[in-house]
């Protein structure tokens, strides 16, 4: 071989090696159509049977670290028991806590039913509890749960991961899925109901959708993130006040972290630090949210204990589809340097309806004057994981922006769901589930190495 053909030879292997460890751009493509909400006579949204039978039960983390446990249910017709009645045998309820009950209206044609939330506290930990609601004239309906293990570096978790999850036949695909091999607990990335698709943000979408969940979400705590879908912002029907369904149906344990607001707090789970942030709440400096982070960054954050730092926020930093490209960008210029500097390790995002996982990647040299703008690999920083893809009614976002940049380790437009099993203070191993025609294939998986204890890996 000449000489300069040999040089060219070497440069078309370099360059077919080159592409071998690119970013991969899934072709699989599957259920493109977004799909109708399911009918409200559907199967997945019966009202349990019995007049005024305790409907929409769901549970969630009800203080810092599982200890407490806040069970929510709706009775639709009149207030009946305000009582949670729960112990550690299914025939012998020993112990009681008293909740709160309320009703909202909506759109001036909506009006809920009576909304129960009360907390069971004095738990212990890793311990299965079995509760019931409806006492009195009603039906009394029975369910369980186990509360997360003590915080601290030896034990394990595994959560569940799902976002903009909807009630189309695909969001039913995907939580049956997610049921098929569930965590221990859910991190739910925003956007619950998108009722507020609906003529008036019909409000009875909302209950559907909260009775449709009911059965993973009565039995295990969904940890909530809030999305745009939340804000309910409709003043053309006299709605000016912002996530006033979601405030009124859910719970969240913000002020065990010092937060004053119930959409950005954390929890400690297990070996996790998960943090939730709201996107549409103020964030600019100065604000309560900005306040919290840096506080809850700098002096709540104790890897000793808490091996794993996770936050959830829904709209993503790192994003590289057309649909709401760069939404995420003034938060990501706020809060990044913090994030990084914290040596987090995984960042869940939802809102664009597709899949991605990022590699390390840190955008925090930039200045306005440096021209510095480039995102670069960085062991400290987190994986951008996008999981908006639980399968709402707006259907899936196709159209990935190319080339894909070298940071964007997987891509695929398909509904799914994601699973993440802490090992230990080192491990933890990441799958993402791809819905394929009414079964689940694990479509993209990797394992992680903690940030703070050992950063080796480079996903
Ligand atoms: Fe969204």
């Amino acid at each position: 071989m000449e000489p300069h053909m040999l040089t060219l030879f070497l440069l078309l292997i370099a360059a077919l090696l080159a592409h071998a460890g690119a970013g991969i751009t899934s072709s699989y493509r599957r259920s493109l159509l977004g799909l109708s909400a399911m009918p409200f006579d559907a199967d997945v949204f019966r009202p349990p049977p019995g007049y005024n039978a305790p409907e929409q039960v769901h549970i969630t983390q009800g203080d810092l670290t599982g200890r407490a446990m806040t069970v929510s249910w709706v009775t639709p017709h009149h207030p009946g028991s305000n009582v949670v009645r729960y112990g550690l045998a299914a025939d012998n309820l020993t112990r009681f806590a008293e909740g709160t009950v309320r009703r909202y209206a909506f759109g001036g044609s909506y009006q809920s039913g009576h909304i129960h939330h009360a907390t069971l506290s004095g738990l212990d930990h890793a311990t299965v509890y079995h509760y019931a609601v409806g006492y009195g004239y009603e039906n009394v309906r029975r369910f369980s749960f186990k509360t997360p293990p003590a915080p601290g570096p030896e034990t394990t978790i595994r959560f569940g991961v799902i976002g903009d999850l909807g009630q189309t036949a695909h969001s039913n695909d995907t939580l049956a899925h997610y049921e098929a091999r569930p965590g221990d607990a859910v991190l739910f990335i925003g956007d619950l109901s998108y009722a507020d698709n609906h003529p008036a943000h019909d409000n009875r979408r909302w209950d559907s959708w909260a009775r449709f969940v009911e059965r993973n979400v009565a039995y295990q705590p969904w940890i909530w993130t809030t999305g745009n879908h939340e804000i309910d912002f409709a003043p053309e029907i006299g709605e000016t006040v912002p996530f006033k369904p979601f405030t009124n149906r859910y719970r969240t344990p913000f002020r065990a972290s010092n937060s004053t607001e119930p959409f950005f707090y954390s929890v400690k789970m297990g070996p996790a630090h998960v943090i939730m942030l709201s996107s549409y709440t103020s964030y600019g400096k100065y604000t309560p949210q900005w306040t919290w982070l840096q506080d809850e960054l700098t002096t709540r954050v104790d890897r000793n204990v808490t091996p794993w730092l996770i936050i959830c926020v829904h709209s993503p930093w790192y994003n590289t589809n057309e649909y709401h490209y760069m939404e995420g960008e003034t938060m990501r210029v706020q809060f990044e340097r913090w994030v990084v500097d914290a040596k987090a390790d995984i960042v869940f995002a939802g809102h664009v309806h597709s899949y991605e996982r990022t590699h390390r990647v840190s955008n925090v040299a930039y200045d306005i004057a440096n021209g510095k703008a480039t995102p670069a690999f960085n062991v400290s920083a987190p994986v951008y994981v996008t999981i908006g893809d639980g399968g709402n009614i707006e259907g899936l976002a196709t159209t990935f922006r190319s080339p894909q940049p070298d940071y964007s380790a997987f891509r695929e437009a398909s509904f799914g769901h994601a699973t993440l099993e802490i090992m230990n203070k080192t491990h933890a191993y990441y799958e993402w589930h791809r819905n394929q025609d009414g079964v689940k294939v694990v479509a993209d998986k990797a394992w992680f190495t903690n940030r703070y204890w050992l950063p080796t890996d480079t996903n």
